[in-house]
């Protein structure tokens, strides 16, 4: 077991590739914290993993909601080793929507609340004398999916939301591991390529993915949500101590390729 006494937060871990990764780390020893905004579906999640792991509601977009679970989860374990910013809007996203409005409503919970729950957990993992912060990026950070979605004639300049709280996630991953790597904390990224939870079998036309699937990736198959539990584990574990800064493309040679 590779993560045996560590206390790991992650987000979104109701479903899809949070979910995976919260029952990996639980085989690998770690204390889970489900923390979704759904409170069903991670609830399930944490009775079916059981003691010790725990369920957290919170939407990662709210301030008071970051830092009572941050606290919460201090007060209860005593510790936070690892926190796994993977919650996102993603199911059900609706690309035709370039507006402004919609824009912001992306970056709250894709990137601030990346940004929020970081914060809130970094004075406990100074205090614990390190952790391990892993995001949630994308291959989509790489690309312009949304470009041809808009609207030419209504949507002068389309608003790339999903792609750019990615790309962003990318940027903010660098500043934050040069700047809490002092108190023994890292902070890297992984970006997947194609992943076949719900969010994908419904929001990706399979025409588009099979096109990716057969030009865009050397591996030529979409990844499954277990596909990308090892590199977090990695991550999360001490087996990746100098390693910061980092995104780490997890994505069958889709990156690599262009
Ligand atoms: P999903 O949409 O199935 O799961 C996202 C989870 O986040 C859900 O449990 C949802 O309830 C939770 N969530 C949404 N808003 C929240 C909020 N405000 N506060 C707390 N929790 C909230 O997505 P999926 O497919 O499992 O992807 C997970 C992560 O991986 C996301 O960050 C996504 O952008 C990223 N990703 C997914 C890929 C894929 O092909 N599925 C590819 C690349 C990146």
């Amino acid at each position: 077991m590779r993560l045996e006494s560590k206390v790991a937060i992650i987000t979104g871990a109701g479903q899809g590739i949070g979910e995976a990764y919260a029952r990996r780390f639980a085989r690998e020893g770690a204390t889970v914290v489900v923390a979704d905004v759904n409170e069903e579906k991670g609830r399930a999640v944490a009775t079916s993993l059981g003691a010790p792991h725990v369920f957290e509601r919170v939407d990662v977009s709210s301030e008071a909601d970051t830092e009572r679970v941050a606290r919460a989860v201090a007060a209860r374990f005593g510790r936070i080793d690892v926190l796994v910013n993977n919650a996102a809007i993603f199911y059900g996203i609706d690309h035709q929507d370039q507006s402004f409005t919609y824009l912001k409503k992306i970056f709250d919970v894709n990137y601030f609340g990346t940004w929020l729950m970081s914060r809130a957990v970094f004075p406990i993992m100074r205090k614990g004398g390190g952790g391990s912060v892993i995001n949630q990026s994308s291959s989509a950070a790489y690309m312009h999916p949304e470009m041809p979605m808009a609207n030419q004639d209504t949507d002068p300049l389309p608003s790339f939301h999903y792609s750019l709280t990615k790309a962003s996630i990318n940027a903010m991953t660098h500043f934050m591991a040069g700047n809490v790597g002092r108190f023994g904390i890292r902070v890297n990224a992984i970006a997947p390529g194609p992943t076949m939870t719900d969010a994908t079998k419904t929001g990706v036309p399979q025409e588009i993915l099979q096109l990716i699937i057969q030009f865009q990736m050397a591996i030529h198959r979409p990844l499954e949500p277990e596909d990308l539990t090892g590199t977090a584990v990695w991550l999360a574990s001490d087996d990746s101590a100098m390693v910061t800064g980092q995104v780490i493309p997890v994505d069958g040679g889709m990156i690599m390729l262009g």
